[in-house]
């Protein structure tokens, strides 16, 4: 066993719309509107060091899960949407990892100056990037490549509603804002089923604390409930 040790320096704290890891998605691309913004320290000569890559619409971003609890290694894991069923660590993208380093394909809307900004990233507001690097779909995009269990595991596609009430504040938000995506937004995150596996089955029960939910959107909560297992409703949002 080496004992080879590293450290590395963040380029840039990310600013993303998900204030909490709860409603963060479990991959990115999957909330497509979902913006956010990295700011590269002027250490890393941002003038110089982003040239050309604005020519590029995808970038991989290697980053840190500086939010994880625990650092125990685990060699099996249980990934969200195998429903409590296990598997070997290295065949998922759980943040758990021995080294908790995270990588994100999402898109390069804009680089503007020293700040470039992304749609579909699927981290927390605070984020440590560690670096960007273009996506190179003529060498990496791999349509007939095989998707482990990952790509086995069929789910049915959830209906997200807005309650009437729930509606009318979002329609104010977007118009305070202007924030026109906040409706898409909401309704990517909530198709994700975004509930830990122990929440999951107590749709047609009363109890608040089972099956009523919010996550952090920007400033707001997003309550809602989920009233079958393909079915949710937006019921309050508090700003
Ligand atoms: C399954 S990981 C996948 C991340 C990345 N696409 C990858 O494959 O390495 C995505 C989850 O990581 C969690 N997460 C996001 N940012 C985090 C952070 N800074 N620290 C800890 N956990 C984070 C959120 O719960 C999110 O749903």
């Amino acid at each position: 066993m080496s004992d080879l040790q590293f450290s590395f320096k963040p380029i840039g704290i990310l600013k993303s719309c998900y204030p909490d890891k709860f409603g963060v998605p479990r991959q990115s691309g999957l909330v497509k509107k979902a913006y956010s913004e990295l700011q590269i320290s002027s250490e890393f000569q941002p003038e110089f060091s982003l040239e050309g890559l604005s020519g590029y619409s995808h970038v991989w971003l290697q980053f840190v899960f500086h939010l994880n609890s625990s650092t125990r290694f685990h060699a099996k894991v249980h990934p969200p949407r195998l429903d409590g069923e296990s598997i070997g660590l290295f065949a998922t993208r759980s943040p758990h990892r021995p080294n908790p380093i995270g990588l994100s394909l999402v898109e390069l809307v804009e680089v503007k100056k020293d700040t470039l900004i992304f749609a579909g990233a699927d981290l927390v507001d605070g984020t440590p990037i560690l670096d960007v690097k273009p996506y190179l779909p003529h060498i990496e995009s791999k349509p007939d490549a095989r998707g482990g269990w990952a790509l086995e595991v069929q789910k049915d596609e959830i209906q997200v509603e807005f309650s009437d009430s729930a509606m009318e504040i979002l329609q104010n938000w977007i118009k305070k804002t202007g924030k026109s995506e906040l409706k898409e937004v909401i309704t990517d995150v909530l198709k994700q089923d975004p509930r830990p596996v122990i929440y999951k089955g107590y749709e047609s029960q009363e109890s608040p604390y089972r099956n009523k939910h919010a996550f952090r959107l920007y400033e707001g909560d997003i309550h809602f409930q989920f009233t079958s297992k393909n079915h949710v409703i937006v019921f309050d949002i508090l700003l």
